[in-house]
């Protein structure tokens, strides 16, 4: 089966985490594209009714493309669920996200959510964070010092990430620094909390405790694994 199809298939066996009249904060990337595309044929064709909040311009988009109801997260007393996609997960369920730079809004909204639910192909999953390279939101100003910073903290290169020629922008405004550490994240709450710490960062893509599942999908067809300490522990079977 090839990537796109494997996509496809979290992306739409997530679409069991919502049910009528949900708030539902709505992910970004290629995997989650599939999940706001089954909720919109669901609202279509069943009736649903639910209210998105995107994680990205990109979302926004596409969700009101599809019809999908939407609202400010600052309106809200919180959301239902989160369906979004990741970089790499590990054994115990914690996540680098921000290959599509929106990592900001994701982890904003991943916080307001009472759980989170991570589509993903099985190239996805890894033994220990880092092979891929770590994004991190920083501000424009004096960002190449905050570059220097990073590298002196985490012991390797940090790079901008770049658009054509241009350092990329985040929906923010902010640029997107790509730490590569390697896979050498043992501590990921510590590593965290110490890039949170300097100033210029705004946000990096380390998302700690907030995955509840992740719906995986390989060759052998869909695994739904359930984190045994998360907040989905009780609804559903564990396989992880
Ligand atoms: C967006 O910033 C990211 O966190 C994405 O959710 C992540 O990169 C996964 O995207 P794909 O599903 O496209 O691999």
């Amino acid at each position: 089966m090839d990537v796109e199809a494997l996509k496809r298939e979290a992306g739409i066996a997530a679409c069991d985490y919502v049910n009528d009249g949900m708030k539902v904060g709505l992910g970004t990337g290629s995997t989650v594209k599939y999940t706001i595309l089954e909720l919109a044929r669901r609202v279509r064709e069943d009736g649903l009714n639910i209210v998105g909040v995107p994680t990205s311009i990109q979302t926004q988009k596409l969700a009101l493309e599809e019809g999908i109801t939407l609202a400010e997260l600052d309106d809200l007393d919180g959301l239902d669920v989160v369906i979004d996609g990741t970089d790499e997960y590990d054994p115990n369920f914690q996540l680098i996200k921000g290959g599509g730079a929106a990592l900001l809004r994701e982890k904003v909204v991943a916080q307001a959510s009472a759980s989170m639910v991570v589509v993903a192909d099985d190239r996805k999953k890894v033994e220990c964070l880092g092979s891929f390279a770590l994004p991190i939101e920083v501000t424009p100003f004096s960002h190449l010092t905050t570059l220097r910073a990073l590298e002196d903290l985490l012991s390797c290169n940090v790079t901008v990430r770049m658009q054509g020629d241009q350092s990329l922008l985040t929906d923010n405004g902010n640029l997107i620094l790509d730490a590569h550490t390697g896979p050498s994240i043992l501590d990921p709450a510590t590593v965290e909390r110490e890039i949170l710490s300097l100033a210029g960062v705004v946000q990096v893509g380390l998302f700690i405790d907030m995955c509840d599942a992740v719906i995986l999908a390989s060759s052998d067809g869909v695994t739904v694994l359930t984190n045994p300490v998360g907040r989905l522990v009780q609804s559903n079977s564990s396989q992880a």
